[in-house]
């Protein structure tokens, strides 16, 4: 029998109010069943919510330094069970062992920051124009956060959202991504046992349209953080505009490694194979297109080829696997659509394209890494997400060329330049639209402390990680106190 999992509403463990329920399964063996979930709806959602607003009016009043001190646990709790949470995240989602313990170190790294960040949540003082009278800015939670989160990085990315809002105060609904709800439930009950009270961590699980979509329509939650599709996020935000509710988007992505004739080949080669196959690429901050320059193109691609077709694929939990499977068949069909699309582009397959076959792949959802040349930036496998291993390799004749071609999707979120050239680097630096550039180093490796996200349509100008997410999470509240026991005009007593 598969293990039962439920919601966890107003400090209760508990099935949807319809009864209904969805299964999840291992990708990289689709016999093995992680577990059974409640297929929540709308009715769910908004008990949550009420229990959420309830919560909010005794957990703003702790001071943030106690709720820095059950973070703090939170991130002790976390390493003690890093292993259990990477093995089962292998298992719900696919993605090899090495990886699961980076994304549960990525959480432990946030509990700690936002622990410390209990002691900080800096406002600002600010002289008066007029005598005898304080001004300063404090910052104040603002409510009830819903957290709708993806599949990809099952643990890291709900500590980023999860973590910072509980810490500045708020209460939270979570929804997690249906394809990873059994680390989701784990999250919950780490924040649990470390101290967090009932009512003030909610979690529903279920789909995006009746969960997702339940809370960002629901009128009594105050803020939304998303990260998923560009398409989903557009939608997002015109539910969200019906109750102006604040909203923190962290979207696709279509990220480039920029490789110069200077730079170190065998540095470069690193790069691209763990920025585009790590994850099975399916990272938002995945490296799907590589632009080489000419000088190096026919050196730096018999390099590459070599290396990816031996690339071992697998299931995530055995030690010799470098990339595992996709999340699902949905996922699988998306690859399998983009190489033929990339065909019909008149693109050339270089390596991979295919479904692998073999011993212990039979049952899982893998696809080949797969490179594709002669691919021209117009081309639809240069232009848009695809979320699987598959690299687009596009040729430049020189560093502005190469920066133009990288700038030229509507995303924006990481890119990556190598060259041994200071000046050219710094020129990349400053030219390349994106939130995050990396020098010598690949699209993918985000650290906790910084702040994460994109410019266009990758999202909507917030950013996660490190102290910006404060930002998002507070709201600023502007006090005055005059002191003058008088009547003081600003603007006129003093002018
Ligand atoms: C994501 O793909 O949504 O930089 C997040 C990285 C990770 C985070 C990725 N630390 O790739």
């Amino acid at each position: 029998m598969a293990k039962k999992f439920q919601n966890f509403i107003d400090g209760k463990w508990c099935d949807a109010l319809s009864g209904k329920t969805f299964e999840n399964r291992n990708p990289a063996n689709w016999d093995e069943v992680i577990g059974t979930f409640p297929k929540s709806g709308k009715e769910d959602v908004d008990l949550a919510v009420k229990a959420a607003r309830r919560a909010f009016e005794k957990w703003r009043l702790v001071p943030a330094p106690k709720r820095g001190d059950i973070m703090r646990r939170v991130g002790d709790l976390m390493v003690a069970r890093k292993e259990e949470l990477a093995r089962q995240m292998t298992r719900e989602m696919g993605k090899v062992l090495a990886e699961t313990r980076g994304d549960v170190q990525e959480g432990i790294d946030t509990a700690y920051y936002a622990s410390s960040e209990g002691r900080r949540l800096f406002g600002a003082t600010v002289p008066s124009e007029l005598p005898n009278k304080f001004n300063m800015a404090v910052r104040v939670p603002i409510g009830v956060a819903g957290v709708i989160t993806p599949w990809n990085f099952p643990m890291a990315i709900p500590t980023w959202k999860i973590f910072p809002a509980l810490l500045s105060g708020n209460t939270v609904v979570f929804k997690p991504a249906s394809d990873t709800p059994a680390t989701a439930t784990s999250l919950v009950e780490i924040l649990l046992e470390a101290g967090v009270p009932g009512g003030v961590i909610n979690i529903v699980h279920g789909g995006g349209g009746e969960v997702g979509m339940g809370i960002v329509g629901h009128e009594d939650v105050d803020l939304v953080s998303f990260t998923g599709s560009t398409s989903v996020g557009k939608k997002i935000s015109e539910v969200a505009a019906g109750t102006l509710k604040r909203v923190s988007l962290e979207l696709g992505g279509k990220n480039a490694q920029l490789v110069m004739d200077d730079a170190d080949l065998d540095l470069a080669l690193e790069g691209v194979l763990w920025g585009a196959f790590g994850t099975t690429g399916q990272r938002c901050t995945a490296t799907s297109r590589l632009i080489l320059h000419e000088k190096i193109y026919d050196r730096f691609m018999g390099m590459l080829l070599e290396r990816t077709k031996n690339l071992r694929v697998g299931d995530g939990l055995q030690p010799n696997v470098d990339v595992g499977p996709c999340v699902n068949e949905g996922q699988q069909k998306t690859v399998v659509s983009y190489v033929e699309i990339g065909l019909a582009e008149g693109a050339a397959l270089a390596c991979g394209g295919h479904i692998p076959s073999g011993p212990g792949l039979a049952k899982g959802w893998f696809h080949e890494p797969t490179i594709f040349t002669g691919v021209k930036p117009s081309h639809r496998i240069a232009q848009e997400e695809i979320f699987g291993p598959v690299l687009s390799v596009i040729r430049t004749g020189s560093l502005a060329e190469g920066i133009e071609i990288l700038n030229g999707t509507v995303y924006g979120l990481s890119s990556s330049v190598y060259t041994k050239n200071v000046n050219a680097a710094f020129q990349a630096v400053r030219d390349i639209k994106a939130g995050i550039t990396y020098i010598n180093a690949p699209t993918i490796g985000a650290e906790a402390h910084m702040p994460f996200g994109g410019v266009k349509q990758t999202g909507n100008g917030h950013r996660e990680g490190g102290w910006t997410v404060y930002d998002f999470f507070t709201e600023w509240k502007t006090v005055y106190v005059d002191f003058s026991g008088g009547l003081q005009r600003a603007q006129i007593d003093n002018y």
